[in-house]
């Protein structure tokens, strides 16, 4: 957990009730699995989710209740189990600073224990024994999985539209951040239009996150992001600092020629470089702004409190962030 955003500080002591009911699947489970998953869960993470769960239900109602804590623990288990998955396809080897498990355990297993934390999630979902939330809970998982087949099956498309862009990471990450805040506030009882105003905050708050997620990919650290960078364009994956680089770039046909016959390393480490050391880095890192902004504006129709001022100032954070 990073210590310096304010809305991580106000719900710790929530935050800690779902950490605790998220440890506890481990005593019930095949150990292998329970020592996989707790490695997991030990070594860092920031729980945006989870909070951002929290935070919309305590814009209402303070402290969480048992309900809100169950579904704040079922959005985080849903990520780290994507993440697992994730790691998987992206044959990533490093993962909040730790070796992912397809690294350490074959794919076979690696798809189950991915599968495992979803049942979890599911089971932690059930427990708000509110059906609306469940629902909620499976529409979001369904699009999580139709956004990764997508970005699977778009993969090297270099000269692929830049509107694609915008549905594929709504699908894989704005969508499970929408429905943390939507979720919340379904449980605090908040009217329709409260609902909504936290579920697009949400949406265009996870837009936000995933664009600077992409630009991290060229200009991060491995260090600080716990993660490897580089490997979206390695992998044929188009992001919006690669669409801006396209549509800035002379030559178009030249750079999609060029990817097309890249097929070592090196070639593509050349174009990241350029993409990474041109304008459209800076074009990306606004359009993040703008969507934080958004998100910033949705809160306008609740009273100024703590937390929706935790809120405000978590879109400042995820646009700045290195982390
Ligand atoms: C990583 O999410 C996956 C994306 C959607 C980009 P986070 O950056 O929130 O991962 P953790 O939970 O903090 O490790
Ligand atoms: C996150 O996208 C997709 C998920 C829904 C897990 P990325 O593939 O960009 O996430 P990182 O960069 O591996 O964390
Ligand atoms: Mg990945
Ligand atoms: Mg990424």
């Amino acid at each position: 957990m990073i210590k310096e955003v304010t809305l991580l500080e106000l719900v710790r002591p929530d935050l800690e009730r779902v950490e605790a009911k998220m440890r506890g699947i481990a005593s019930g489970a095949y150990a292998p699995l329970a020592a996989a998953f707790l490695q997991l869960l030990g070594s860092g993470g920031k729980r945006l989710r989870p909070a951002l769960a929290l935070a919309a239900y305590n814009l209402f109602e303070q402290p969480a209740s048992e309900k809100a804590v169950a579904v704040a623990a079922a959005v985080e288990m849903l990520h780290n189990a994507t993440l697992v998955h994730d790691d998987l396809i992206d044959n990533a080897l490093v993962r909040r600073g730790i070796t992912t498990l397809n690294a350490q355990w074959n794919k076979g297993a690696t798809v189950l224990a991915g599968d495992y934390l979803f049942a979890r999630a599911a089971g932690f979902a059930a427990e708000t024994e509110n059906v609306p939330v469940v629902q909620l809970f499976a529409d979001t998982l369904r699009i999580i999985v139709e956004g990764e087949l997508r970005q699977l099956f778009s993969s090297r498309q270099w000269d692929q539209p830049q509107e694609a862009y915008y549905p594929r990471i709504f699908a894989k990450t704005a969508s499970l951040f929408a429905s943390a805040t939507k979720s919340g506030a379904l449980l605090a009882g908040a009217s329709e239009d409260e609902v909504q105003a936290l579920y697009d905050y949400g949406k265009d708050l996870g837009m936000a996150f995933q664009i600077v997620d992409d630009i991290l990919d060229y200009t991060g650290e491995e260090s600080t992001l716990g993660k490897p960078v580089g490997g979206d364009l390695r992998q044929g994956i188009v992001t919006l600092p690669f669409f801006y680089f396209l549509q800035n770039s002379p030559d178009r046909q030249a750079v999609i020629r060029a990817l097309e016959n890249s097929n070592g390393a090196g070639d593509i480490g050349d174009i990241i470089n350029q993409v990474r050391r041109s304008d459209a880095m800076r074009q990306a890192a606004a359009e993040a702004q703008d969507f934080a902004s958004r998100a910033r504006a949705r809160l306008s129709v609740f009273p100024q409190s703590e937390y929706r001022q935790a809120l405000e100032d978590l879109a400042d954070f995820v646009v700045s962030r290195h982390v």
